[in-house]
């Protein structure tokens, strides 16, 4: 029986991309998504076009219970799971006055809370296999940005939880954290503002998708390695 990987958010752009790496490397994929049935469908089926065995959850991950429950229905189904990939996150973007105690709830509440409850749901089943959790955080997590506060703290909140889960579920389960330089920018940001920061990175380059995955895969398979974030950002972090 093949291995089974969840997958938060991989109806589409990054966390689609991981589902992908998942069904390369030889997992059953469980697709995980909230809003977009249709992206959900074309993820599916390309999982499907991989080999992979897979379906499609739906969930807010907002709502209270919800990362349990999607834990749950995907244990019923594929009765194991190898592989956590928690990389569905809200992007806000808005001037520290605008920003709403609601936009502070919502980032929180499917980035860190939600990456804790998965981990705990998923737990037992996980390390019954030795397997691994990985959070997807952001290089924001140890920078200062402005115009995007409540996500970078979020961020740097997930990267406090890779190294608490790390001990707390040790020694069955290893737990890392992957945080991705600029790979897809977000479609609104202009052009000229991506090479603007690229042309600010060490290795004067986006990070290419499959760069990104291939690390977290690896990442995710030494099992020597737990507690650890690992940049893949062309050194925008050091910067
Ligand atoms: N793109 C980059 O270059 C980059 C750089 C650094 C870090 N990252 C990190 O990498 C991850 C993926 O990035 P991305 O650019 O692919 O993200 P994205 O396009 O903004 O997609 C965000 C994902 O989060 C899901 N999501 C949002 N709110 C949710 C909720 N309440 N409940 C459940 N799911 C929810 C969305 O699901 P639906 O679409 O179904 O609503 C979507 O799949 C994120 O953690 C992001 O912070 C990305």
């Amino acid at each position: 029986m093949r291995p089974v990987a969840l997958v938060t958010g991989a109806s589409r752009r990054l966390g689609r991309a991981f589902a992908e790496g998942a069904a390369r490397s030889g997992h059953d994929v469980a697709v995980h998504y909230r809003s977009d049935p249709a992206a959900a469908r074309d993820a599916v089926a390309a999982l499907v076009a991989l080999g992979a065995r897979t379906e499609a959850f739906p969930s807010d991950l907002r709502a209270p219970g919800a990362p349990g429950r999607l834990v749950e229905a995907v244990l019923r189904r594929f009765g194991r799971l190898d592989l956590l990939v928690h990389s569905a996150s809200p992007w806000l973007e808005k001037p520290v006055e605008e920003v709403t105690e609601a936009d502070w709830d919502d980032v929180f509440s499917v980035g860190p809370r939600a990456g804790f409850f998965l981990a705990r749901a998923a737990g037992p089943a996980l390390c019954a296999r030795e397997g691994a959790i990985l959070l997807v955080s952001d290089v924001a997590a140890t920078k200062a940005w402005p115009r995007h506060v409540p996500h970078a703290v979020s961020k740097a909140a997930v990267e406090a939880l890779v190294r608490n889960l790390a001990v707390a579920l040790a020694p069955g389960v290893r737990v890392n954290g992957i945080a991705p330089g600029i790979v897809l920018p977000p479609d609104d940001l202009p052009a000229s503002e991506v090479e603007r920061l690229v042309s600010r990175t060490p290795l004067r380059r986006a990070v290419p998708v499959e760069d990104l995955v291939s690390a977290a895969l690896l990442l995710s398979a030494n099992r020597s390695v737990t507690g650890q974030v690992l940049a893949v950002d062309a050194g925008r972090a050091v910067v």
